[in-house]
């Protein structure tokens, strides 16, 4: 197969960030998707309908010129969220769903959540409605193993959620583990989750590949071999309720070339071509279109975009750096070949 027409595809997890950054970074998701769920973690975050509107605006205002690219907002929610901001959101045609940080679970997520008894009334009517719950789906006790943070979350935190509130949709973003695939494939209903391209191509030798590697670090943190042939597995192997979100995360080259190195990936200069990439792995592009452009749209009950893009193999070296406000910012594969290229048409 020396060719892939898919109808285009969306991301449903990805950071843009505030201006002046999301300036540098917007153009390169807008090339290769139709809609994203854009990230609240901003500082300060993105907490109300008024904040994910007006951040909506700014990104609307930073697109290419002739740029259809639909942000699909969420709120981020917080200790004092109210059910009256979950109505607000519901209502709003923009605004898709409200996300879960466990505080302290990640890059800005110090106002996070640090006790899901008090959301229960936010938890409810999110479920009322019908609201979606995206959730950073790690464990955040200083004494868990960080590679185990996944599996501690399932058991301690979403089981009950799951449990507690059964009709609440949920998204159980980018996975990484065997536990996690296996937990959505358990479901019955009103669970599914989204991979990243960089843990379906990298397990975490990759952050430690003859020297400290910062640019490979993110969370959730890579995993194990077998782990990446699980997700890798569940991505290609048919069942919807997998579904691609980047999770490209944008930090300067300081940021993360530093003594205490941010989390992040950044990998919107090529997702498609990566996740190309990692089906080509599996010899399989069966359900490349369904994971790419279908089963993300059909679960968050929005239409399926009306364009395509196309890739052909063609081989291509990732730029090794790009420019970014003050710095530059370090691509994931940068400096690497990748087989797919993604065509544009004039
Ligand atoms: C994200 C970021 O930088 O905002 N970092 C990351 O490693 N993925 C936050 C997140 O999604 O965890
Ligand atoms: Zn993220």
């Amino acid at each position: 197969m020396n060719s892939l027409t898919i109808i285009t595809p969306d991301d449903w997890h990805l950071h843009l960030r505030d201006t002046p950054y999301l300036q540098a970074v917007v153009a390169d998701s807008a090339r290769q998707f139709g809609r994203a769920i854009v990230m609240p973690n901003l500082v300060p975050p993105v907490r109300s309908c008024e904040d994910a509107l007006a951040y909506r605006e700014r990104i609307l205002a930073a697109l290419p010129a002739n740029s259809n690219f639909e942000p699909l907002m969420t709120l981020y929610l917080t200790d004092n969220t109210r059910v009256q901001d979950i109505e607000a959101a519901s209502d709003s045609p923009y605004i898709h769903g409200a996300k879960l940080y466990p505080a302290g679970a990640t890059t800005n997520s110090d106002a996070g959540v640090t006790d899901l008894g008090r959301l229960a009334r936010v938890f409810e009517a999110m479920q009322k409605h019908r609201f979606m719950l995206q959730v950073h789906g790690e464990a955040t006790s200083p004494e868990i193993d960080v590679f185990d943070r996944e599996k501690v979350f399932i058991d301690q935190s979403l089981e009950r959620i799951r449990r507690d509130f059964p009709e609440l949709p949920i998204v159980f973003e980018h996975i990484t583990t065997r536990d996690a695939v296996d937990y959505v494939h358990a479901a019955e209903r009103n669970l599914a989750a989204t991979i990243t391209p960089h843990h379906l191509l990298i397990n975490r030798n990759a952050i430690f590949q003859g020297g400290i590697r910062p640019h490979h670090y993110c969370l959730p943190i890579a995993k194990r071999e077998q782990h990446r042939q699980a997700l890798l597995a569940a991505a290609s192997g048919g069942d919807r309720r997998f579904f691609a979100g980047t999770d490209s995360a944008p930090h300067s080259q300081q940021a993360k070339e530093s003594a205490c190195g941010c989390a992040g990936i950044y990998s919107a200069l090529s997702a498609l071509e990566l996740y190309a990439e990692a089906f080509e792995l599996t010899a399989d592009f069966t359900h490349f279109e369904n994971f790419m452009s279908r089963n993300g749209a059909d679960y968050y009950a929005l239409p399926q975009n009306q364009g395509s893009v196309r890739l052909e193999r063609q081989s291509w070296e990732v730029p090794a750096s790009l420019p970014y406000p003050d710095s530059e910012l370090i691509p994931f594969k940068a400096g690497e070949s990748l087989r797919w290229k993604q065509m544009i048409d004039d």
